[in-house]
């Protein structure tokens, strides 16, 4: 429970997605920083954001953020590729005292690596501007950007045995086998789905957001002074637009 009259180092971090693939980052914020309180919502109640437009995931965003700030939030974590893109910078301005930490699909250790890109994403994370300034940066060029629509519904089902995630797979990128080397997860519900991916185009190197995201997250609490102390016991609580998910979210903690 945290106590609004203790220090803001005791405080929580709240981070939000469409829904359950938030929980791949909060899987390496929790490895990073074992010490801190989590609290996760998912909006599965509005997913997928990514076939929805900029304005309304702004809007969305903003409920999330505003509400964990109210509650004595000491930071944000976007846990969404597709908020981070359409409402980051909106959410930096509105609450400047805060730490706020978005993702953005893992572009540059793909392209530190070598090989042949492939970046798979939402809609929107391919349409807004911030992927193309992204891409430019890493060699456009030299990468495959597909977008994924109809994919989050599938995970956000919860069964990630369902045939229908490889066949999906198999009709959207199965006629780059052998023609890729490096896959960029830029939705953070595509880590776990990773076997499937695999099964489709073969060997494959995979890049997410995730490590990156919890040490940026590391670095904002130290600059701000707000990191947990070690003696704290860390916590996570689950919530979410559609409350029977949370079963998924905690099932998806707990895979390897
Ligand atoms: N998980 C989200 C992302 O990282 C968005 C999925 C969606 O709701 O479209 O982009």
């Amino acid at each position: 429970m945290v106590h609004m009259s203790e220090s803001p180092k005791h405080s929580f971090i709240g981070m939000f997605d469409s829904g359950a693939g938030g929980i791949s980052v909060l899987r390496a914020c929790v490895a990073e920083l074992p010490h801190e309180h989590f609290r996760y919502f998912g909006d599965s109640a509005h997913a997928p954001y990514g076939d929805q437009g900029e304005e309304r995931i702004r809007e969305l965003s903003t409920e999330h953020a505003t509400r964990f700030v109210n509650e004595g939030a000491k930071a944000i974590v976007i846990a969404c590729n597709t908020a981070t893109s359409a409402a980051a910078q909106h959410l930096r301005e509105s609450f400047a005292d805060v730490p706020i930490i978005g993702i953005e699909p893992a572009l540059k250790p793909a392209a530190l690596a070598g090989g042949r890109i492939l970046v798979l994403a939402t809609e929107a994370t391919v349409r807004l501007e911030k992927y193309h300034v992204l891409a430019a940066k890493y060699g456009a060029e030299d990468m495959t950007t597909v977008a994924c629509s109809g994919l989050v519904e599938l995970i956000e089902a919860g069964n990630l045995d369902d045939p229908a995630i490889e066949a999906y797979l198999q009709e959207k990128i199965g006629h780059l086998r052998g023609q890729v080397d490096n896959v960029v997860l830029g939705c953070t519900h595509y880590p776990f789905i990773k076997k499937q991916i695999t099964a489709v185009l073969g060997d494959v190197a995979f890049f997410d957001g995730a490590q990156g995201t919890a040490q940026h997250l590391r670095r904002r609490l130290e600059e701000f002074d707000l990191l947990a102390p070690e003696e704290q016991t860390g916590s996570i609580e689950f919530s979410s637009s559609i409350p029977a998910q949370v079963s998924l979210y905690q099932k998806l903690l707990d895979m390897t």
